[in-house]
C-alpha cells in the first residue's frame, strides 16, 4: 500500500476563509495560476457571488450554480496535489462554510490589512477552533494605505485567540511598500506593482545582508532591521508542531491583487499544511491509509435548472481508494451503491473520475439519495460526526397554501432539509411545522424551490424567537418538569430531539438559570 500513503502524503485540502473583500477570490484565482490551472487571471472573479448585500437571492443562486465548478478546485503544484474548497462570501450561506470546513484539514484566513479581524473571520475562526484546524493568515493589500503591521498582529492574536508567528515582514506599506523579507526562507522579494507577473527576489544570506541596503535603500533597511529584532524578541520562534495542533497561526504579508507574497505563502503552506487527517467516526477513529474505502457527504448541490430536479452530492474521501463503479455501502439506508459517474474538477476542468484518495473530494450526481452528514464506505458500519447544524437565529411558520399538494409540500421540505438548506422543527404546543435558518435569503430560496422544483406553494408567517436550542438532561424528572414549564415553547427537530425555543436572551438566561440540570445545547452535535 506504499502507493496510498505516497498520495496521501501528497495532497493538501484545504479552505480560504475571509470577511467578504478582504481578497479570498483574488487570492484563490492566484494560487490556482500558479498550479496552472487557469491562465487568465479574472476567471475565477467571474463566478463569485457578489456580495454586495444583495437581496436579490435569485442573481447570488445563479452565480452559485454557476460556482458549483469552483467548489472544490483541485491542481497539482510541484509534486503536491493540492485541493481548494471554496466556500460562499455571503453571511447568509454561513451554514455552508461551517460544513465544508469539516471536510478541510487547514485554513488560509484573509485579512485585509486596513481594515483587520472582521466579523465574519471571527466566527469562522471559532470553527476552525474548535476543531484544532491549522489556520495560516495571509494580511492582504499591503499596497494600499493600512494599519500597522504589530498593530494588526496583536489584533489578530486577541481577536482570533490564537498565537501568531510572522514568518515574513512587510517594508513600509501602500504607497511606499516596497516588498516583504521572507523569514521563513530569509530572501528579499521587492515589489513591482504589476497585475500578471510575479516580482523579482534578491537572494540575500541574512537580515545584515548589504543587498537590503541596496535594494530597499539605508532608512528602510534599519527600520526592517529593527523590525526584526523586535520580532525575535517578542515572538518564540516558528514551531511546525504548534501549527498543526491549531494552537498558532504563522501569518504573511502581500498583496493578493499584484500577485505579491502568494509563492511564499504557497510554498511555505505545501512544506507545513496538513496532510489528510485522520477523522473520527461514532465508533473509532478512521485513519485514512487505511485500505478500506470510506468518506461523507459534507455538501449536497441543488441543480437550479428546474427540469431536471438533480444534484451533486459533494463527498470528502476520508480513507482507503475510492473507485469508479465499485460497490459502496450507503450506511444509513443499509444500501450497495455503485457510481458510474463521479466527478471531479482538476485544473479548471470537470472530469469523470476513476479513482480518488484521501484528502480528495468527488461530486456523485444524486436524485434524492444522500443526506448531509451520510457515509459511504467498503462495508463497515460508520458514522462520521462533526457535522452539527447550528442554533438557528431565524424563524416562521410554514404554511401550505395549496391543500392538493401537501404531499409535495412534505416531499419538498424534506429533501430541502437533508440539503441542508434550513432546519424543520414541529412546534409541540400547537403542532405548527416551523423552519429555523441562519440567514433570510433562506426562506426566499425555500419558497422559489418548493414551487419550482416540487409544484407546492407555500406561505410564510412570522415569528419572532431569539433562538432554538436542543435540551437535554440526565434527570428525567427534571427534563419533565421543564418542559410542563416551557410547553408552550417546546419543539422537536427532525430526529425527534427536544428543542427549546427561547424568544429572548434574556428568557434563555433566565431558563439557565432556573433549571441548572437541564443542558442547553447551541449545536446539533452534542
Ligand atoms: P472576497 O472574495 O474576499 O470578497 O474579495 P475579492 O477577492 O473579490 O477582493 C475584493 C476587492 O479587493 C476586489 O476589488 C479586489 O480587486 C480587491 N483586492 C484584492 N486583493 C487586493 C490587493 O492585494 N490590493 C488591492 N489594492 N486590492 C485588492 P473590487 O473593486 O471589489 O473588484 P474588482 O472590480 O477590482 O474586480
Amino acid at each position: 500500500m506504499a502507493a496510498l500513503t505516497e498520495e496521501i502524503n501528497r495532497r493538501r485540502t484545504f479552505a480560504i476563509i475571509s470577511h467578504p473583500d478582504a481578497g479570498k477570490t483574488t487570492l484563490t484565482e492566484k494560487l490556482l495560476l500558479f498550479g496552472g490551472a487557469i491562465h487568465i487571471a479574472g476567471a475565477v472573479k467571474s463566478n463569485k457571488i457578489k456580495k454586495t448585500a444583495t437581496s436579490d437571492w435569485m442573481e447570488i443562486e445563479k452565480q452559485r450554480g454557476i460556482s458549483v465548478a469552483t467548489s472544490v478546485m483541485g491542481f497539482n503544484y510541484k509534486d503536491y496535489k493540492i485541493n481548494i474548497l471554496d466556500t460562499p462570501g455571503h453571511q447568509d450561506f454561513a451554514e455552508d462554510t461551517y460544513r465544508t470546513l469539516t471536510a478541510v484539514d487547514s485554513v488560509i484566513i484573509v485579512v485585509d490589512v486596513a481594515k483587520g479581524v472582521e466579523m465574519q473571520t471571527r466566527k469562522l475562526m471559532e470553527v476552525c477552533r474548535m476543531r484544532n484546524t491549522p489556520v495560516i493568515i495571509f494580511v492582504n493589500k499591503l499596497d494600499r494605505e493600512g494599519r500597522d503591521p504589530f498593530e494588526i498582529l496583536d489584533e489578530l492574536e486577541a481577536e482570533l485567540k490564537i498565537a501568531v508567528r510572522p514568518l515574513s515582514w512587510p517594508i513600509n506599506i501602500g504607497a511606499k511598500f516596497k516588498g516583504v523579507y521572507n523569514i521563513y526562507e530569509h530572501s528579499l522579494d521587492l515589489f513591482t506593482p504589476s497585475k500578471q507577473t510575479i516580482s523579482s527576489r534578491v537572494e540575500i544570506d541574512d537580515v545584515n545582508d548589504a543587498r537590503i541596503d541596496e535594494n530597499v535603500g539605508e532608512t528602510d533597511a534599519a527600520k526592517l532591521r529593527e523590525d526584526l529584532e523586535l520580532i525575535e524578541g517578542v515572538y518564540p520562534e516558528f514551531d511546525v508542531n504548534e501549527y498543526l495542533s491549531g494552537k498558532l497561526a504563522p501569518v504573511f504579508f502581500g498583496s493578493a491583487l499584484n500577485m505579491f507574497g502568494v509563492k511564499e505563502l504557497l510554498d511555505c503552506f505545501v512544506e507545513i499544511a496538513p496532510t489528510p487527517r485522520p477523522v473520527n467516526a461514532q465508533e473509532r477513529e478512521i485513519k485514512p491509509e487505511e485500505d478500506a474505502f470510506s468518506g461523507f457527504v459534507f455538501k449536497i448541490h441543488a441543480n437550479m435548472d428546474p427540469n431536471h430536479r438533480s444534484c451533486i452530492a459533494f463527498v470528502k474521501i476520508c480513507s482507503g481508494k475510492f473507485e469508479r463503479n465499485a460497490n459502496y455501502k450507503h450506511v444509513r439506508s443499509g444500501k450497495m451503491m455503485r457510481f458510474a459517474a463521479p466527478t471531479a474538477f482538476m485544473a479548471q476542468k470537470k472530469n469523470i473520475v476513476d479513482e480518488a484518495y484521501p484528502g480528495d473530494i468527488v461530486g456523485i450526481p444524486d436524485t434524492g439519495n444522500f443526506k448531509i452528514g451520510d457515509t459511504l464506505t467498503s462495508g463497515e458500519e460508520l458514522h462520521f460526526k462533526g457535522l452539527p447544524s447550528f442554533s438557528p437565529e431565524m424563524f416562521k411558520y410554514i404554511e401550505n397554501t395549496d391543500p392538493m399538494k401537501s404531499k409535495q409540500l412534505d416531499k419538498g421540505i424534506q429533501q430541502l432539509m437533508d440539503e441542508g438548506v434550513a432546519q424543520l422543527f414541529v412546534n409541540q404546543f400547537n403542532g405548527r411545522k416551523l423552519i429555523g435558518t441562519v440567514g433570510q435569503l433562506q426562506f426566499e430560496v425555500i419558497q422559489y424551490r418548493l414551487l419550482h422544483e416540487y409544484g407546492a406553494q407555500c406561505r410564510w408567517e412570522p415569528l419572532s424567537l431569539y433562538k432554538a436550542c436542543w435540551i437535554e438532561s440526565e434527570d428525567a424528572e427534571a427534563l419533565a418538569a421543564f418542559k410542563k414549564r416551557k410547553h408552550q415553547f417546546m419543539a422537536v427537530d427532525r430526529d425527534g430531539r427536544d428543542v427549546f425555543l427561547a424568544d429572548s436572551n434574556y428568557v434563555l438566561q433566565m431558563a439557565q438559570s432556573d433549571f441548572p440540570k437541564i443542558k442547553f445545547h447551541f449545536t446539533s452535535e452534542f
